[in-house]
């Protein structure tokens, strides 16, 4: 009774928070705060962006955070050894539930020395070896995802393709065997969009049970691959543990943010890269006539669209950066989302073009020690798709309404209706 009281009142307690910060966001917003109308998650955020640029490199909002949506300071922001990670990611309703997950423990919540040894550890399941390995079973999965997708008139590529591709794929990566695919792909599908902040109760609980079910997954994972080691990430680093080079607490931590992590956005790389060529039909059939120009094509979408669309740093001591006194514990933003737009940078850059030239790279991946591990498995799994898509589907495009995410931090779609029936 007394439990059912308690998580009663958590319930009511975590509405009134929602409520509260949601308020607090738009009267914010009200004011003409661009960033703080992008913390209340936009569909378009790109004419905030040029709201944000227009004032300047950088900027103090009216939340207190430092901004920045230049592609030149981005990229020195996020390269600067003085800065930090920030996980107190405030602003988004209902970010505080991604407290659940335990990032402080993780490669994506530690900075140097522990973050230096945890990414060493990792670093050779994301080599060019292993990307090479996996290039075969992705191929091989995108075609039995289609196999069954394009077996009906239309089907959803979200939920029926780029959804499912990158969790078993992640699901290979660490060895995760077939028994558990469900349970860790129901988990996985749960937990991620979260990352965009939780905008019900409802969502609150299944969060929660998520990641408790994802923690048991690896649990009993762990304990397995300590009894009969294999060729993958836990393994591996069940061996390393065993040697004492990390603790339990930090494997754990590490698989459950890669489920996090490598998922949505890669997902949502897949959807965006098809949404951006389907609505600029001459680009699809630029694809479709060259197929080796996948990589282009995924560069361009990380750029003109990116899944990831900010990150954030933090000075543990006052500084300077461009010519501002920042106190030390200041939030600073970099909106990845708006540098890839920077037109100092790039030539018409609200144009998707796969024949683009500018030599300046995205930020997608982020930079400096913190860039994502995952970007060559990330690339690899986009030119598949893509390659596959454009093979097997080639007169695709989108039959019905698609609903977009509308999310500070990630952009997507939930919904992509397609067809690959002529018009
Ligand atoms: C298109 C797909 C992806 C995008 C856009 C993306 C984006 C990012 C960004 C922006 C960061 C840095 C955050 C920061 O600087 O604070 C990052 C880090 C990271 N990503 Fe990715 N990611 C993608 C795919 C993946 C995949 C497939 C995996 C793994 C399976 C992965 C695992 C990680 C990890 C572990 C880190 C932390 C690296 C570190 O702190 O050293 N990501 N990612």
């Amino acid at each position: 009774m007394a439990t059912l009281m308690d998580s009663r009142t958590a319930g009511l307690k975590f509405s009134a928070k929602l409520g509260a910060t949601r308020a607090f966001l738009r009267a914010f917003g009200l004011f003409g705060d661009p960033f703080t109308r992008l913390l209340q998650g936009q569909q378009d955020p790109y004419p905030l962006y040029a709201a944000v640029r227009k004032r300047g490199p950088l900027h103090r909002s009216h939340l207190g955070t430092w901004v920045t949506g230049s592609h030149e300071l981005g990229s020195r922001i996020l390269r600067d050894r003085s800065l930090f990670l920030n996980r107190q990611q405030g602003g988004v309703p209902g970010h505080e539930l991604m407290d659940e997950i335990p990032w402080d423990s993780s490669i994506l919540g530690l900075d140097p020395p522990d973050h230096t040894r945890l990414r060493r550890l990792a670093q050779p399941a994301f080599g060019p070896k292993m990307i090479s390995k996996y290039r075969v079973s992705v191929e091989k999965l995108c075609h039995s995802l289609l196999d069954k997708a394009a077996a009906s008139d239309g089907f959803d590529l979200i939920e029926d393709f780029a959804g499912p591709l990158p969790l078993l794929v992640i699901g290979e990566l660490l060895g995760v065997p077939e028994e558990y695919h469900d349970r860790f792909i129901h988990a996985g599908r749960k937990v991620g969009p979260v990352i965009d902040g939780v905008k019900s109760l409802k969502m609150a609980r299944e969060f929660r049970a998520a990641v408790d079910d994802l923690d048991q997954v690896f649990t009993e994972l762990i304990a397995l691959r300590g009894r009969e080691p294999g060729d993958d990430l836990i393994s591996r680093l069940t061996v390393a543990e065993g040697e004492g080079k990390l603790t339990t607490g930090e494997l754990l931590a590490f698989c459950t943010v890669l489920a996090v992590t490598g998922f949505e956005t890669t997902t949502n790389l897949i959807g965006n890269a098809v949404l951006a060529m389907t609505g600029d039909r001459a680009q699809w059939n630029l694809l479709r006539d060259d197929p080796d120009l996948a990589p282009r094509a995924v560069e361009e979408t990380l750029r003109y669209d990116s899944p990831a669309l900010q990150a954030q740093r933090v000075p543990h001591q006052d500084t300077a950066l461009h010519g501002h006194h920042i106190r030390a514990d200041s939030s600073v933003v970099v909106l990845i989302g708006s540098a890839n737009r920077d037109p100092e940078v790039y030539t018409d850059p609200d144009h998707f073009d796969l024949t683009r030239e500018d030599p300046a790279e995205h930020l997608s991946f982020s930079g400096g020690m913190h860039y994502c591990i995952g970007a060559p498995l990330a690339r690899m799994e986009g030119e598949t798709a893509l390659r596959v898509l454009v093979d097997r589907l080639p007169d695709l495009h989108v039959a019905g309404p698609v609903t977009r995410r509308s999310s500070p931090v990630i952009s997507g779609c939930v919904r992509l209706p397609v067809t690959a029936k002529p018009r």
